[in-house]
């Protein structure tokens, strides 16, 4: 393969990463989130890199959990956002697959279907986020309900999302927190039902938060989910560090312009970089003139509208670049927070985002 745009995914810095998870709440279950194709990273081959080090993982639907099995992954897949039609319900429980209850309409199609085996279920509480889940009153009915019935396996898990948690001084975490341990008083006092409540900001910082199954996603990725410094988020490793090469160079006098719309235009003779990666290869179309690209290892202004496949960076400053010359936007030396807050979006998106043209290269 010639053309030089590549995903290098570092599978040491993800194992890194989820130790990092585990080792802040060693005592509980992380349960590795690997929807969106691993946040972009390849599902099947994070997940068989960290299989021995989590007991679950977490998708979005049926169909990226039956991408994991027909790979060959063993461990329960949790269906975080539930069954999106009755039918799902079998084929969930036949591959083992542990199903979330989002509303009253999918727990009593739980309740209805016809399984050959138990499924373990999840059951979401809306404390505030307003999105998915029960209501904090009906918690105990609810738990009740599937706790009766003979599709639904021992262990019934209660879930919240938090919704501010990457915010560290707001304080709707916590009345989040406290709307769902209202709506709990009145459950079964033994066993005890366990808990999942944290993303990855709430398992990095809000340590009331860590509970027995925490639910880490960005963070596995090695990106910060906090604008700011943070002791343990500044401990994680990029995993995706995306490259390409310069494949075009020249100088443009005062006063010519480069690219589309005619954007940039150059206020001293300049040398110009045209690297081969583009809005095509999931590089964000809106990054201004001034997003960080590191053209061997040195931090250059991009100037002018990102094309599909190609951008174009000011090298003047470099005293020596050639053809061929290594180019990172995003990843080892250059933050993905970074160059995403550049272009005004968040580091999800574009490593989500990252299209299949480009070859993930995995090393360790
Ligand atoms: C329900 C749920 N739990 C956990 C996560 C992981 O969140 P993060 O990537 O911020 O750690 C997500 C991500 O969207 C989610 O929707």
């Amino acid at each position: 393969m010639s053309r030089p745009a590549k995903a290098l995914i570092d599978l040491d810095a993800l194992r890194h990463n989820v130790a990092l998870a585990n080792g802040l709440s060693p005592h509980s279950g992380t349960m590795a989130i690997v929807k969106a194709n691993a946040y972009g990273h390849g599902a099947v081959a994070v997940a068989r890199a960290i299989e021995e080090m989590v007991p679950a993982f977490g998708v979005a639907c049926l169909e990226e959990a039956l991408e994991l099995r027909e790979a060959g992954i063993a461990k329960p897949v949790c269906l975080m956002e539930g069954a999106f039609c009755p039918d799902e319900i079998a084929v969930a429980a036949e591959h083992d697959c542990w199903l979330s209850v989002v509303n009253r309409e999918q727990l009593q199609a739980l309740v209805a279907a016809r399984l050959s085996r138990p499924v373990k279920a999840w059951l979401w509480v809306d404390s505030g986020m307003h999105r998915l889940g029960i209501r904090p009153e009906e918690i105990v009915d609810s738990h009740a309900a599937l706790n009766a019935s003979s599709n639904v396996a021992d262990g019934i898990v209660l879930a919240t999302h938090f919704a501010c948690a990457d915010e560290l001084h707001n304080d709707f975490t916590r009345q989040q927190l406290s709307r769902l341990q209202a709506g709990m008083a009145g459950l079964p006092e033994q066993p005890k039902v366990p808990l999942s409540l944290a993303n990855s900001a709430a398992l990095l910082a809000w340590p009331e938060c860590r509970a027995d199954w925490n639910r880490p996603g960005i963070m596995l990725y090695g990106s910060s989910p906090f604008p700011q410094s943070h002791p343990e988020a500044d401990k994680l490793q990029p995993v995706m560090t995306l490259v390409s090469s310069v494949i075009a160079l020249r100088d443009v006098p005062v006063g010519e312009s480069v690219g589309y719309a005619a954007r940039w235009r150059a206020a001293r003779p300049s040398r110009i970089a045209t690297v081969a990666i583009g809005y095509g290869d999931g590089y964000p179309v809106h990054a201004p003139d001034g997003t960080p690209v590191l053209v061997k290892g040195q931090r250059c202004p991009l100037v002018g509208r990102v094309s599909m496949d190609m951008i174009t960076v000011d090298v003047t400053q470099l005293s020596e670049v050639t053809l061929g010359d290594e180019v990172v936007l995003w990843g080892r030396g250059l933050s993905v927070n970074e160059v995403a807050d550049s272009a005004g979006t968040i580091s999800y998106e574009l490593l989500t985002r990252m299209p299949r043209r480009v070859p993930r290269i995995y090393s360790a």
